[in-house]
């Protein structure tokens, strides 16, 4: 698995900091507030994870799945919600988790399904983000590291499932791309 990385973009101490620092900053934004954080499946579990335990203020969990990718780099298809949540969010101040931030067309449409929900408040964090590669005018309200338009693994994301589990980000080597 380690010999698949071409380079390593942020290490776990990089990492470990930034998530105390975005800690900190929700804290304050939701200090008196309890709030409903909505991971996306499967990309923001590690993310989710750690920041959580970041967090001093109230909360509750909830999942939603939501498929643009297939095994490919590129994206597929308009994003579909696979699975939505189990939580009733009206009145609710939802903080919306995703590992990164690419196109925008995921977290617009799943923006846009809560907010139609009559929650309190909608706001969204995302581990990464890639601001070339946006293609509408979405903005994620707290973003750990802007990165280049590199295709990149671990923390969470994957290539074709994969690397999830690494505890840094990197970029694959070519080779991973062409034997699979
Ligand atoms: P968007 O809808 O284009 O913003 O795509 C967001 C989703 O695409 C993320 O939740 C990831 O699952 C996936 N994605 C985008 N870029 C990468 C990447 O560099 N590595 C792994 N997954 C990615
Ligand atoms: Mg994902």
């Amino acid at each position: 698995m380690k010999n698949d990385i071409q380079k390593i973009l942020l290490s776990e101490e990089d990492i470990r900091k930034r998530i105390t620092g975005l800690g900190l900053e929700i804290d304050r934004h939701y200090e008196g507030k309890e709030i409903l954080i909505v991971t996306l499946l499967d990309g923001a579990i590690v993310f989710t994870a750690d920041l959580i335990r970041n967090l001093s203020i109230p909360l509750r969990l909830d999942c939603m799945r939501v498929s643009s990718y297939g095994d490919s780099t590129d994206p597929e298809t308009a994003p579909r919600i696979l699975s939505s949540l189990k939580t009733d969010v009206s009145g609710k101040h939802v903080l919306l988790v995703d590992d990164i931030l690419d196109t925008g067309n995921t977290m617009k449409r799943v923006h846009d399904e809560v907010l139609a929900k009559n929650p309190a408040s909608v706001h969204s964090c995302v581990f990464l983000d890639k601001p070339d590669r946006r293609e509408n005018d979405f903005r994620s309200d707290w973003t750990g590291f802007s990165i280049p338009d590199e295709f990149v693994v671990g923390y969470g994301l994957d290539y074709a499932g994969r690397f999830r589990q690494l505890p840094y980000v990197g970029t694959l080597k070519p080779s991973v791309y062409e034997n699979s």
